[in-house]
């Protein structure tokens, strides 16, 4: 098969890219809807996500509080209607996912339970123990299954997207199981393919999680926004990068360093290990520059301590911590400290989209981590992504089902010669490069390495101009890059060319967009512009693609009720 057509192709299996499915496929049944993912849905990244997902369920919180939370803690970037939008969505996502199965955990009086996360007021943090993205992902694929109108593509990885008139026109992508290219005309591309964690040499993310989707729209035209704000978790785990989820500080974990101090004090003392994200991560780092963190086989790392909460309360809500800690560092955190140090774990920036996803390229969509609406600002708040998938991929899927209802098929004439370009830039080009000297391995570690460096947790102003100059030159290395493997099917070697394509692309937005802000917000955090300043930068980045460096743009910030104010916990 090298054609088929579709209302709709949603590019990824994730929480956003089935929720998206989903709204669209019970919008109107009589829309065919086309599912596209690189891997089996259930493998899709959200299976790993652990702690929860947030929403004002009691009578305790209220919208106003949420949304001001993540509103502070996106250090003022975040724009104020999406973010009251997002909100008020929340707990209708909670209770539609429990209608469609999913196990939340519950306190003794049969309430759904709720745990405290770090820079929310209140505990508003739903979870099914320490398994969330396992049980949302499963109620959302099997809540998938229950509609003809969905199609499944697995295993299909999508090269380009198709565009006619102005207009996203479908994808171009590969069986992988068959080596084959096909194109999927649609009316409609909705992207979802999560995250691009793997430009990073250390982080949570699975290896799937390269950019796909943000590399897509890109090279389509549409800039990618606030790319330069990069999260970094404060508890992975040394050397595999494994995730050890916020819920065990949720919990009443403590973070100490080798003196057995909880540091922490020094740095957020009303909030202690609740604190947010980007101020953890800089808080650990410095325990480490200033020689008051263990020393291991990995590097330095601090302690996480859950001794104190007792096997029962780790056994009951944080049993995938203990049983990461057991398999991965051989300890039993009922007993010992588990090793922790931060790794990259989430990109606020994204395919600059609203919040109905629509980008500047009319039909195409793009949500989830893939997207920056932007509610996250400079810094997220944990657990609020897994409800930014529900919220935005249901208002997301609406959207293209609205845009594709109304909307001519397009004539195929654009999907072919797209086609016929990828099928010779992809196994006449990229498959037919003999290998020499540049491996994918080689240039995607160099860059891995680069990005950790010059470009991770604190930057600055000449670590960033080496990166984005040596990010040049690995784009140029990347054109030697030979494949030794010249079967078509399965080749991943082949996908993983294609993935570093587009992490080269996203790596340099990363970049350069960090090198234009100077201030620090958020997660972006300049040594030479230590503060934030709010009179040149309260704005987004918009970075466009282009020949050589990407084209740096900016877009005002969304202002409702909450006037910018220090970010002080
Ligand atoms: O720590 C965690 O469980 C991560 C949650 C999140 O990123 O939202």
């Amino acid at each position: 098969m090298d054609r088929t057509t579709y209302d709709i192709v949603v590019v990824g299996g994730g929480a956003a890219g089935l929720r998206a499915a989903i709204a669209a496929a019970e919008a109107d049944p009589a829309l065919t809807i086309a599912l596209v993912s690189k891997v089996y849905p259930m493998r899709s990244h959200t299976v790993s996500a652990e702690g929860g997902t947030a929403a004002v369920l009691r009578p305790y919180d209220n919208f106003d509080l949420h949304g001001f939370d993540t509103v502070k803690g996106s250090d003022y970037l975040a724009d104020q209607d999406s973010v009251e939008f997002f909100v008020q969505k929340c707990p209708e996502e909670i209770i539609r996912l429990e209608h469609w199965g999913c196990p939340w955990s519950r306190d003794a009086d049969g309430k759904v339970s709720q745990r405290a996360f770090g820079g929310m007021s209140v505990k508003r943090t739903v979870f099914a123990a320490d398994k969330v993205g396992f049980h949302i992902l499963h109620a959302l694929f099997q809540t998938t299954m229950k509609f003809e109108n969905i199609h499944r593509f697995d295993e299909w990885y999508v090269s380009e997207i198709i565009r006619e008139g102005g207009a996203a026109a479908g994808v171009v992508a590969i069986d992988l199981r068959k080596g084959e290219m096909a194109r999927i005309t649609s009316k409609a591309v909705v992207l979802a393919t999560g995250g691009c964690g793997r430009i990073y040499e250390f982080t949570t993310n699975g290896f799937i999680k390269t950019g796909d989707g943000m590399g897509l729209a890109y090279r389509a035209g549409v800039p990618l926004k606030d790319m330069e704000f990069v999260q970094f978790h404060p508890t992975a785990l040394p050397g595999t990068g494994i995730l050890i989820t916020e819920a065990a500080r949720g919990e009443g974990g403590y973070l100490i360093n080798k003196d057995g101090e909880r540091f922490l004090k020094r740095y957020v003392p009303e909030k202690m290990e609740l604190g947010p994200r980007d101020i953890l991560s800089r808080s650990i780092m410095t325990e480490i520059r200033e020689g008051r963190a263990f020393d291991g086989p990995y590097g330095h790392y601090v302690g996480l301590d859950l001794r104190h909460l007792g096997e029962e309360t780790i056994e009951r809500k944080l049993p995938m911590v203990r049983e990461l800690a057991e398999k991965y560092v051989g300890i039993d955190p009922v007993k010992e400290l588990i090793p922790v140090r931060p790794g990259q774990h989430y990109i606020m920036g994204g395919v600059h989209t609203n919040a109905r996803g629509e980008t500047g390229l009319p039909g195409l969509y793009a949500v989830g981590e893939t997207a920056c609406v932007s509610i996250n600002g400079a810094n997220r708040l944990g657990s609020n992504s897994l409800s930014e998938c529900l919220v935005f991929g249901a208002s997301t899927g609406l959207a293209a089902a609205a845009y594709a209802r109304k909307k001519d098929w397009p004539s195929g004439a654009a999907a072919r010669e797209t086609f016929a370009r990828e099928e010779t830039r992809v196994f006449d080009g990229l498959l037919g490069q003999e290998r020499g000297d540049e491996t994918v391995a080689g240039v995607r570690r160099e860059m891995q390495q680069l990005m950790e460096r010059q470009v991770g947790i604190y930057r600055d102003e000449a670590g960033l101009s080496a990166a984005c100059a040596q990010l040049g030159k690995l784009r140029a290395r990347f054109s030697k890059v030979g494949v030794a493997d010249k079967d078509r099917v399965y080749n991943t070697e082949l996908t993983s060319v294609l993935e570093l394509d587009f992490m080269l692309d996203v790596a340099a937005a990363i970049a350069h967009s960090a090198l234009a802000r100077q201030e620090s917000r958020g997660a972006h955090s300049r040594t030479d512009f230590p503060k934030r300043d709010d009179e040149r930068f309260l704005k987004h980045t918009l970075a466009h693609r282009a020949d050589g460096a990407p084209r740096i743009e900016y877009a005002p910030v969304t202002i409702t009720k909450w006037q910018p104010a220090a970010r002080v916990y």
